[in-house]
Order: C-alpha cells, then structure tokens, then sequence
C-alpha cells in the first residue's frame, strides 16, 4: 500500500476478529511505534500484548475493579466482556522519567505518536485498530493489577484484528475551518 494512501485511508473499526498479526508482523509493529518522536530518546513508551488466555485475564481485571468499586451488575457485566470485543489488545504504557528539559507532557505525547504509529503499520498490512481509554485507563487500580509502578500509566488499549464488515468511509474535511496561517 502506498505511504500516503495508507495514512488518508485509515478509519478505526469497532467489529474486530480474527486473524490478528502474527509475532512476525507484532515486530514491525513495534519498531514502527518506536519510531515516534521522543525527546532526549527516553523511551516512554512500552506495549503489553494481549491476546489468548491474556483477554480473560485482563477481563478479570476489568471485573475486579468493577466488583471493588461497587459497580452496577450491568457494569461488572459489560466490563468483564470488554477485552472480548477484539482477538487482540496492546496496552499503551506511559513511564515518566524526569528529565529536566522533558515535561510529562512531551512524554504522553510520544506515546500517542507511538499509538498512531501502531495503527498505521497495522493498516498497511490489512489489519485495523481502535483506541479506547474511558474508566479502564488512567486508573489507579487497573495499573496496579498490571503491575504498573508509580510513574507509569495506561493511555490507552489499542483493540486489534481484523475488520468485520465493510471499512466505514472515510470522512471529508473542509480545510479551510482546521487551517489557518500567520
Ligand atoms: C485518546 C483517545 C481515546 C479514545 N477513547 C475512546 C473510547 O473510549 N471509546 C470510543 O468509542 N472511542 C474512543 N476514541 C475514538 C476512537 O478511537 C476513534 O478515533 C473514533 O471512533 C473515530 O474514528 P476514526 O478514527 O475512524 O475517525 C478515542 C480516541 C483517542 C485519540
């Protein structure tokens, strides 16, 4: 697929299944996030790979944290069957490292760049990709289940697979409200 095509086209897709990318595929993936921009090179981005016997036990995780939250049957219910909507899941990791020219900021946002990184190379090999954060990222409890240290935190869970259904359109923008010039 051509470069530019790749980045015009690319949608996120809510129906994912299998196939997901083969560990050969996850290592171009991977050198591709961590080609994202990273100010000083401190490497604040890191992956854990979800897929297999790992879904149900991220799903036990997500129930946990519903369970000792007092949530709702619903919730517990709609949490516990979250990691189930795709045959894989990347778990974007944010480690903070202070730095005297690099705030937070610029860290989170090297991960960011590394999440859209991952999304793009999975288009161009045909898979598809959403992100999703809502009460399961940025959580306290959930980080601590993952074994997460204190200056690290989730930013996001990249859904992964393979799209059910026909891609969604792209949409149309009008240029001229996003851009302006000095
Ligand atoms: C940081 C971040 C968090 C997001 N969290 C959610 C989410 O929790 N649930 C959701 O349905 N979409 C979420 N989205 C939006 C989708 O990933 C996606 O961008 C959106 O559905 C628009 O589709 P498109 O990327 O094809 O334009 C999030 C996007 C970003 C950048």
């Amino acid at each position: 697929m051509d470069a530019l095509n790749n980045i015009l086209n690319k949608v996120s897709a809510r129906e994912l299944a299998i196939p997901y990318p083969s560990k050969e595929e996850m290592e171009t993936v991977y050198k591709a996030a961590l080609r994202a921009p990273d100010h000083a090179w401190l490497r604040p981005s890191s992956f854990i790979e979800v897929k297999d016997d790992g879904l149900k036990k991220l799903s036990n995780i997500f129930k946990k944290y519903a369970q000792d939250n007092n949530f709702s049957e619903d919730i517990i219910k709609r949490y516990k069957q979250a990691p189930f909507r795709a045959p894989m899941i990347l778990i974007l990791v944010n480690t903070y490292k202070e730095h005297p020219k690099v705030p937070a900021i610029e860290q989170k946002l090297s991960t960011a760049a590394s999440a859209q990184n991952i999304m793009l190379a999975l288009n161009a090999m045909n898979y598809s990709s959403i992100w999703r954060t809502g009460k399961l990222a940025f959580n306290r409890d959930v980080q601590k289940e993952l074994n997460l240290q204190n200056n690290q935190e989730i930013l996001g869970y990249l859904y992964v697979g393979t799209e059910v259904g026909k891609k969604k359109k792209v949409p149309e923008h009008n240029l001229n409200e996003f851009i302006s010039y000095l």
